[in-house]
């Protein structure tokens, strides 16, 4: 083996590429005779690709890097304890320091419901966890029938089996026999899709009484859980009308179902609190959560279990018969501490809720003259802009014109990493991300959209 580091042009890594590595959500052969980008390095919100380019990361990795590229405190932390201990298990009645401060500081920095954590490696395998957790608490409670986990269309919740199925991407569910049983779908609170006519507000109540007919239709003795995201992200950052989630809140507490907050996006500071729910006003059972908490450096993941749950199955529950090889992994664990301990040292949470928050929520409103934009929405560090044909009706181009991927392109070639959902461009920047960065992505956003509405003037779709 050439233990130096390989040189290669871009063509030749693109190629060593397209010859061996399948990638997550992608064509396969399309991208192979497209060429990846090759990401090679990156520093506070900026990446830099193999050509040299250099690109404003608007995403955060994907909705992960909270505390920008290249903090030397969580590099520090990863050396140390991989020097110290790389790794041991926390199956056999045994348990690494890191893990156990983690869970200490996570607790402390959750809503006051939350004292314990069972870790996992992924967001998805969180929810794998919320799957089994949930059944196992009705299950020691008596009520073994109680199983159906009530989740939303165009919801994202992972990609394991139960991941996928939580989520309510139709495009998931047509792969792989999907979803497994016990899982149903409600509608998703999009007022813009599903709303128009009636008020945010309105529009709210009536979308969680979607989850109460569904309770009343299933049996309230069937539904162990109800699971959502505070902003639905992969699904088009979708910010749901301040009515709804108070709501959904009353309808679980009457029916006594379990409440599921999908943190792994909301949580760590993006919506300018620690949680999601708490900017939402809503007290779950459960939280899962990933990303944020290392703000991707390394994979970590898991569940904040709620004191409901959490006693029934430590005082009655005997041996829970699941984990993660890598279920409280202490390099993992040493990143996460260094980086909470980060976002709490700089006020990161703080910020984004005084003030770039609400710059960004400004700048983004001045978006919504534009010809090409229908609704503009932010929440914290997140947001999004829906492209419309027709800017008094409302009107959405035809999907297979692919109007997103076209602002996409323009995006990539000017420097800026945007997300395309359908026609929604989605934003998630780091939270370290300066006033005047976000001057410098609001100006590349509005380029982009211009490119975009001059593409679709030349081809007479507006
Ligand atoms: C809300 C939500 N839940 C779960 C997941 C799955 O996390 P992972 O990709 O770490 O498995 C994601 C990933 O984007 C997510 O956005």
């Amino acid at each position: 083996m050439n233990q130096h580091p390989i040189v290669r042009t871009t063509q030749q890594w693109q190629a060593a590429d397209a010859a061996h590595y399948l990638h997550p959500f992608t064509d396969f052969k399309s991208l192979a005779n497209k060429g990846s980008r090759i990401i090679e390095r990156a520093d506070n919100i900026y990446l830099w690709d193999s050509e040299g380019h250099k690109i404003l990361d608007a995403m955060s990795g994907l909705w992960c890097v909270n505390v920008g590229y290249g903090q030397q405190a969580l590099i520090d932390a990863a050396t140390k304890q991989m020097t110290e201990l790389p790794f041991y298990n926390s199956f056999f009645q045994t348990a690494n320091k890191p893990a156990i401060e983690l869970a200490e500081l996570l607790a402390e920095v959750s809503p006051t419901q939350f004292k314990h954590v069972f870790f996992s490696g992924s967001g998805s395998e969180g929810n794998d966890t919320v799957v089994r957790m949930v059944r196992r608490y009705w299950d020691v409670l008596g009520q073994p029938e109680r199983t159906v986990i009530i989740s939303r269309n165009n919801a994202y919740h992972g990609s394991t089996m139960a991941g996928a199925s939580l989520g309510g991407m139709r495009g998931m569910h047509a792969q792989g026999g999907l979803p497994i049983p016990g899982i149903v779908h409600i509608e998703q609170p999009f007022w813009f899709e599903l709303g128009q006519g009636t008020s945010r507000d309105d529009f709210g109540i009536k979308a969680a009484s979607w989850l109460e007919a569904n309770i009343i239709e299933i049996g309230a003795d069937k539904v162990a859980a109800f699971i959502g995201e505070p902003v639905q992200g992969a699904g088009g950052v979708i910010v749901p009308p301040e009515t709804y989630w108070p709501e959904i809140q009353r309808i679980c507490d009457q029916y006594g179902v379990l409440l599921v907050s999908d943190e792994v996006i909301c949580g760590f500071g993006r919506t300018g609190h620690w949680f999601g729910c708490e900017r939402f006003g809503f007290r779950p059972d459960l939280m899962t959560f990933a990303k944020g908490v290392t703000s991707g450096y390394i994979p970590l993941g898991g569940v904040m279990v709620g004191e409901r749950i959490a006693r029934v199955l430590i005082d009655q529950g005997g041996e829970f018969n699941h984990g993660y090889t890598y279920s409280g992994h202490p390099v993992a664990c040493a990143v996460a501490l260094a980086n909470i301990r980060l976002i709490q040292r700089e006020g990161l949470v703080e910020r984004v809720h005084d003030d770039l928050g609400p710059y960004l929520a400004e700048q983004f409103a001045a978006l919504a003259g534009h010809a090409l934009v229908g609704e503009v929405q932010t929440c914290g560090l997140m947001g999004a802009v829906q492209l419309v044909q027709d800017k008094p009706s409302a009107k959405a181009f035809a999907a297979d014109l692919e109007v997103g991927m076209l602002c996409r392109g323009h995006c990539f070639a000017n420097g800026l990493i945007m997300r395309a959902v359908g026609d929604r461009m989605i934003i998630a920047p780091p939270l370290v991300i300066t006033r005047a960065q976000i001057d410098e992505m609001m100006a590349l956003i509005h380029t982009c959209l211009d490119l975009t509405l001059a593409d679709a003037a030349r081809h007479g779709w507006v």
